[in-house]
């Protein structure tokens, strides 16, 4: 189906596209359908609460009271609970790792299938009370091993992801799902409450010219990160100088990556020696999406995608995004490997 389809009044909502690509590719039990459904129904529930948050009176932080004694609940707990209850009633997951939760989700045994799924429900929490943008993340995986479901499933690598997908609430609603398949783009139609196919096949440009990183923390940076962000300010080839944009989502952060090229890191720093982002829910699904699109996605050291979680809230650092800016940071980084080895 091509986008003009939409002219036509033959509109591919994000439901329909699931449904066609599960028959297309002959998906034998369609739980992968199913709990992308789920999965989307949770998206266009969380967009609704956070654009009715303050009238609703949903900022601020759980479990406090407000000036009429009524229990404050924020934002961040409802989309918790609405992600958590929809992936458990599609019928399809036995495990879930979210952000909000310090353990593994186990999911009871009569609701459980094939898949584990790891999510952040709403990222960027420092920008929700402040209306700037934000995002969920997801990744799916398939549980591996024989036996119970149990924590040790969820402990997989990016590379064995099934699907990977987020949702931005900016000044429009959008998904972007990567699936074995593509990499395709859904905005959300509020007049339908439907998410709507907009752009298929998502590509990266190889280079772009926006550097984002928090420079707040440039102080704690080792030598060769303070070298690259150093040559994007004032590089040496007379060429221009990159633009600098960090949102502080990372949602709003990758998207604005994907769609307009460049870099965004969260590096290691001397004060937080792995970073800040989560692997399982934050890091490889991004790295999932960006790599379908062409882009490149680094530890510094290897491939986010090829990191071999640990545990399930490990931290991971990240320089993500067109694949020759990220090259041009890991040539520093061998650089500076490499001087440190000669002079030991
Ligand atoms: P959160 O999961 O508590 O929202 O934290 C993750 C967010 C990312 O979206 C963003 O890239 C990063 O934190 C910003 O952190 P900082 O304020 O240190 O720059
Ligand atoms: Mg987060």
């Amino acid at each position: 189906m091509s986008l003009d389809n939409i002219a036509q009044g033959d509109i591919c909502t994000l439901t329909r596209f699931i449904t066609e690509r599960g028959r297309q590719c002959g998906s034998a039990t369609g739980e992968l359908t199913q709990l992308l459904n789920a999965i989307c129904t949770a998206i266009k529930s969380i967009a609704t609460n956070v654009r009715r948050a303050g009238i609703m009176n949903l900022y601020g932080i759980a479990g406090s009271t407000n000036t009429t004694g009524d229990e404050q609940k924020k934002l961040d707990v409802i989309s918790n609970l609405v992600f958590i209850n929809l992936i458990r009633a599609s019928f399809t997951t036995c495990l879930m790792v979210s952000e909000e939760n310090e353990e593994v989700i186990v999911v009871e045994t009569e609701k459980q299938g094939k898949y584990i799924v790891t999510f952040d429900p709403l990222d960027g929490s420092s920008n929700i009370d402040c209306l700037v943008s934000i995002g969920t993340i997801f990744g799916i995986y398939k549980k591996t091993g024989d036996g119970p479901p149990a924590a040790k499933d969820v402990l997989q690598k990016g590379r064995q992801m099934v699907a990977a997908g987020y949702a931005l609430y900016g000044s429009a609603t959008v998904i972007v799902l990567a699936t074995e398949y593509s990499l395709d783009m859904f905005m959300l139609d509020p007049s339908v409450g439907e998410f709507v196919l907009t752009e298929r096949d998502l590509t990266i440009k190889k280079k772009g010219k926006i550097f984002s990183i928090n420079e707040g923390y440039a102080k704690f940076w080792d030598p060769a990160i303070k070298e690259y962000i150093d040559r994007k300010k004032f590089p040496q080839d007379g060429s221009s100088p990159y633009n600098a944009r960090y949102i502080g989502s990372m949602v709003a952060d990758v998207h604005r990556t994907l769609v307009y090229g460049g870099i965004f890191g969260y590096p290691a720093h001397s004060k937080s020696p792995n970073g800040k982002l989560r692997l399982l829910y934050e890091a490889a699904p991004m790295s999932y999406i960006i790599e379908k699109a062409g882009g490149k996605s680094t530890t510094g050291q290897c491939d986010v995608l090829d990191v071999q979680p640990e545990h399930i809230h490990q931290r991971v650092p990240i320089f993500i995004g067109s694949p020759d800016d990220v090259d041009e940071y890991l040539a520093i980084v061998k650089k500076h490997q490499n001087h440190i080895k000669g002079s030991d």
